[in-house]
């Protein structure tokens, strides 16, 4: 009986890939809006994805910021850096969350956690886009840019649009807009709509969706029946050798409506 709960689960992933256009996923059982557990099974899978994945030699790492990426963090094993020099750093500049869950914290938690080195990127959250421009020019930051654009992973997240929209703080106005255009999902501070059309994006440095194109490890790390709109919607921006690591309660949600 465990071995056709495993035969299933195989063949729910190669649903699962079909439906959203990517070559894998990789699903974890439960639905981790209920079971936080689910994350920490999740975030194991990071761990031996990375492992297939990841090249070896030097290899950097972008990381995006959240509580999924955060509790990820915490799986990683000092096995990765075994053939690999790893650093890890925030893909993006700061998009306005609180402290714990920024790429900064993650990258420093993932670094920890392997032997590996990280990077800080020293931008404020919550900044006003005159504010910011200028430290864009500081050698420290124009370093990690440089770091960012050799990366060989990217690890993130995906949310749902208004609830990522009011958790940073953004101004009323553009949740108002964000609601008028039917924005569903985040990723990467870009919110898209239903058909995966961008109708607002955080204007801030670092990776952009266009730059994953070349990277050869893409991770996106979201689970929870909630999110199965928003992780739907994105695999329509995503590059097509994007891993989707998730769970059931996603999984069961999307293949039931497809
Ligand atoms: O871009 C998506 C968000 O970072 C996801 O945040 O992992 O806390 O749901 P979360």
């Amino acid at each position: 009986q465990v071995m056709d709960q495993f035969l299933g689960l195989h063949e729910t992933e190669r649903q699962l890939s079909q439906v959203l256009g990517i070559e894998h996923c990789l699903i974890v059982s439960g639905n981790s809006d209920e079971q936080p557990k689910v994350l920490t099974e999740m975030g194991k899978l990071v761990n031996s994805t990375l492992q297939l994945l990841l090249p070896q030699g030097q290899s950097v790492v972008a990381v995006m910021g959240g509580t999924t990426m955060a509790k990820a963090a915490h799986e990683l094993s000092t096995d990765l850096s075994k053939q690999r020099n790893l650093i890890f750093v925030p893909a993006r500049g700061g998009i306005g969350e609180s402290v714990d869950i920024q790429a900064n914290a993650v990258c420093a938690e993932m670094a920890k956690q392997t032997g590996g080195k990280h990077r800080a990127l020293y931008v404020p959250e919550q900044v006003s886009e005159k504010t910011y421009a200028p430290l864009l020019e500081e050698p420290s930051v124009q370093e990690v840019l440089k770091l960012i654009e050799r990366s060989r992973g990217v690890l993130h997240s995906i949310g749902e649009a208004i609830t990522m929209a009011e958790r940073r703080e953004m101004p009323v106005e553009t949740i108002k807009m964000l609601k008028e255009k039917r924005a569903v999902g985040e990723a990467f501070g870009y919110f898209f709509n239903q058909q995966g059309e961008v109708v607002y994006k955080i204007p801030r440095i670092g990776l952009q969706i266009r730059d994953l194109l070349n990277i050869p490890c893409v991770l996106a790390v979201a689970g929870g029946a909630s999110k199965a709109q928003a992780i739907q919607a994105y695999m329509h921006l995503a590059p097509k050798q994007t891993w989707l690591i998730t769970d059931e309660g996603v999984a069961n949600s999307i293949l039931q409506g497809a």
